[in-house]
């Protein structure tokens, strides 16, 4: 069971022990044992790298079910050397759902479908994993008492803004199938700490980026295409905005959520890096370089949500605040892209190849170059 020391947490980001000492936040008192769902992905593998870093004594399980999206190469060298163990499994199967969550006091859900343009495509397999296999996890976390159940939800739950920030009690409008599931998955988590008192709380962040991103978010997918001399497909006027957020300030948002925020309770995580689209292409060629690569506008995304914009104040009050500059991140970004290319390539060889040219090739062909936004 779960023994150590509850922590409470300053603005300055050190955490003050209940004897009153304090800790840095990277020291701050964690799980014994902890389940990470979907811990082969971009974010999740993230996260098992930084609690693996920082909780040295942690015991970290993986339950990832390796869909196109996972990927064993993020995790290889924990799993060879022993630091974590990993389970091959889907969250829909309660049976090794259930064997994955032995001795875990806390459960980290990052398992997701979790790509926009695939959910306009096809909605079946989202409302599958985020919805049913979110709450699969939750009756397990019940079943077996779990200690802590963190919920990685995402912006997208609030839909598209006009220009103000989202607090946590602002409306839920999803625009798009997969916002629609996660919003499923997020809601099934307040239901189940309100109806049966499973202790979970919830994080909304914002756009991540940062390494070990699949090469089909619009950041990866830009850096790669630039590094390859192919085109950069923007949709729509390039105007859209996202608020980017390192994944690092993301994995220790969480962590600190999971530890000292209120059972039951929302945490929007975000920087407040927003950006239009085009100003983030610019600004990607202008780092890689001498590159054949243009920027292209193509048709857009369908119910393209404008701008997310986040109010990331009730996160803050736990202590937490965001490190990394958008200009070094984004830095620090494109570096690893260009060391880590045999990763990458990998990524978009195979099944990728055949989604990139069934979903940009015609598209591509039809768009206009930079300079001739709008009208096609
Ligand atoms: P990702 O697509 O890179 O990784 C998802 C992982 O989940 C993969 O390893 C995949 O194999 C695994 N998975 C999918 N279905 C599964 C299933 N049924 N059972 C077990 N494993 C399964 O996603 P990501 O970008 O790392 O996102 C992680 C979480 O964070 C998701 O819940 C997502 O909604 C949320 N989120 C992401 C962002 C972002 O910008 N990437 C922002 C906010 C919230
Ligand atoms: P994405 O990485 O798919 O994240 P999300 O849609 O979940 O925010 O896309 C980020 C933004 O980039 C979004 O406004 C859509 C845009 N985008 C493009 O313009 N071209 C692309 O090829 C992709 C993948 C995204």
């Amino acid at each position: 069971m779960w023994t150590r020391t509850v922590t409470t947490f300053r603005m300055t980001g050190r955490a003050k022990t209940a004897s009153g000492g304090e800790t840095p936040e990277n020291e701050m008192a964690f799980f014994e044992s902890i389940l990470v769902t979907g811990g082969a992905g971009f974010i999740g593998s993230n996260f098992v790298r930084h609690i693996a870093g920082t909780h040295p004594d942690c015991r970290i399980t993986v339950l990832d079910a390796l869909t196109y999206a996972g990927n064993m190469e993020n995790i290889a060298d924990l799993v060879d050397n022993g630091r974590i163990r990993f389970i091959k499994g889907n969250i829909c199967d309660a049976e090794t759902a259930r064997d994955a969550m032995v001795g875990a006091e806390a459960v980290f859900n990052f398992a997701a479908e979790t790509h926009v343009d695939r959910s306009i495509e096809e909605a079946g397999s989202f409302i599958q994993t985020d919805v049913y296999g979110t709450y699969t996890l939750l009756t397990l976390a019940r079943e077996r008492g779990v200690r802590r159940f963190v919920q990685i939800s995402t912006d997208e739950v609030y839909g598209s803004t006009e220009g103000e920030g989202f607090t946590e009690t602002s409306p839920l409008k999803p625009g798009n199938p997969y916002s629609a599931s996660k919003c499923g998955g997020d809601l099934m988590c307040q239901a189940f700490a309100n109806t049966y008192q499973v202790p979970v709380v919830v994080t909304r962040s914002s756009n991540n980026y940062g390494p070990y991103q699949h090469v089909e978010k619009f950041i990866p997918l830009f850096v790669t295409n630039a590094m390859e001399g192919r085109d950069l497909p923007l949709y729509g006027d390039g105007m859209h905005q996202r608020d980017w957020l390192h994944v690092e300030d993301n994995c220790r948002g969480i962590e600190t959520v999971a530890v000292a925020g209120e059972v039951g309770a929302v945490y929007n995580i975000a920087a407040g890096h927003s950006q239009p689209n085009l100003r983030v292409a610019e600004l990607i060629v202008e780092h890689i370089g001498e590159t054949s690569s243009k920027i292209v506008f193509i048709e857009d995304r369908k119910g393209h949500d404008r701008m997310y914009k986040l109010d990331a104040a009730r996160a803050r009050t736990l202590g937490w605040e965001p490190r990394v500059s958008f200009e070094d991140g984004m830095k620090k970004t494109i570096e690893w892209y260009q060391k880590n290319r045999a990763w990458w390539e990998r990524v978009k060889s195979g099944a990728f190849r055949e989604y990139y040219q069934k979903h940009y090739g015609e598209r591509l062909e039809k768009g206009r170059p930079k300079g001739h936004p709008g009208k096609s």
